[in-house]
């Protein structure tokens, strides 16, 4: 097992940080307590006033995700990284870790980074993966310390995920598919326009693999349509009359489509 606090430097003066029992120190005695819960805060101050989804969001993304309704795409991933076989790598924008506490159940080490302390004290619960509230334009991870970073569904900045992963590593995206819930935006909007494609055109990620997994997703709960709602950025773009007919639905069917790239990182 590699030694995680060789990975992590300090978010105010850049120098190593080390583990002790309840909390990281670096050598200029920066202090992080380690939460209850098992996270750490570690956002620098340039990130102090960035705010990651909102209590609600993360509330609802919990309940569907339990649900089992993203459960392939989950048993994907697993799958994936077992046959990467890599020894430390990192969530960026790991929500409520849903993910990454199934991937950490593996050989490889996982760090989870998130904005959200309501997601991070959800993900850290009984957890064998290491957590820390951090933005991911500035983590607090040493250059070129990962094996491997993953983004599902969460922003990413390119620079950052090549300064951190290791030349030779991978960056492995989950973006949605053109028709990524299809069936939900046509009850909510008049005219519905397909996700755009987001497939990373810059010489220092090597795209290696797609895949997409199409899946058709039927509901028939009130609350887990509302959940399935609220966990998206719809809920606070569309009309309160088109949400209000939401709100009496209590059947939805709906495409779901996810799309995994697989980048090496040069
Ligand atoms: C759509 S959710 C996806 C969560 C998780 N990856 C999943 O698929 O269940 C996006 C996540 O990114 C987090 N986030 C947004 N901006 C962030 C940032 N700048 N740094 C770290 N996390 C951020 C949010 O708090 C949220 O948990």
């Amino acid at each position: 097992m590699i030694k995680l606090s060789i990975m992590f430097k300090c978010p105010h003066c850049n120098s190593q940080l080390k583990r002790s029992e309840h909390s990281w120190v670096c050598q200029n005695k920066h202090s992080f307590d380690i939460s209850k819960q098992g996270y750490t805060h570690l956002l620098s101050s340039n990130s102090a006033r960035i705010l990651g989804d909102h209590p609600d969001m993360i509330k609802a993304r919990h309940a569907f995700l339990n649900a089992g309704h993203y459960s392939f795409l989950r048993d994907a991933l697993v799958e994936i990284f077992k046959a990467l076989k890599l020894n430390v790598c990192v969530d960026l924008g790991c929500g409520e870790g849903y993910y990454t506490n199934a991937l950490a159940e593996s050989e490889t080490q996982w760090i989870g980074l998130d904005l959200s302390k309501t997601a991070l004290k959800i993900a850290s619960k009984a957890s064998k993966a290491t957590y820390f509230c951090a933005s991911i334009a500035d983590t607090p991870l040493m250059d070129r310390s990962m094996d491997g970073a993953l983004c599902i569904f969460a922003p990413y900045k390119l620079d950052e995920v090549s300064r951190i992963v290791k030349s030779g590593g991978y960056f492995i995206c989950v973006t949605p598919g053109p028709r990524h819930l299809y069936g939900l935006k046509e009850v909510l909007y008049e005219t519905v326009r397909l996700n755009p494609n987001t497939t990373i055109n810059d010489t220092r990620f090597e795209l290696i693999e797609s895949m997409k997994f199409d899946h058709l997703l039927r509901l028939n709960s009130t609350e887990m349509i509302q959940n399935l709602l609220t966990m998206t950025p719809y809920r606070f773009k569309t009309k309160a009359e088109a949400l209000a007919n939401l709100q009496l639905q209590n059947t939805l069917e709906t495409e779901l489509s996810f799309i995994i790239e697989i980048y090496r990182v040069h």
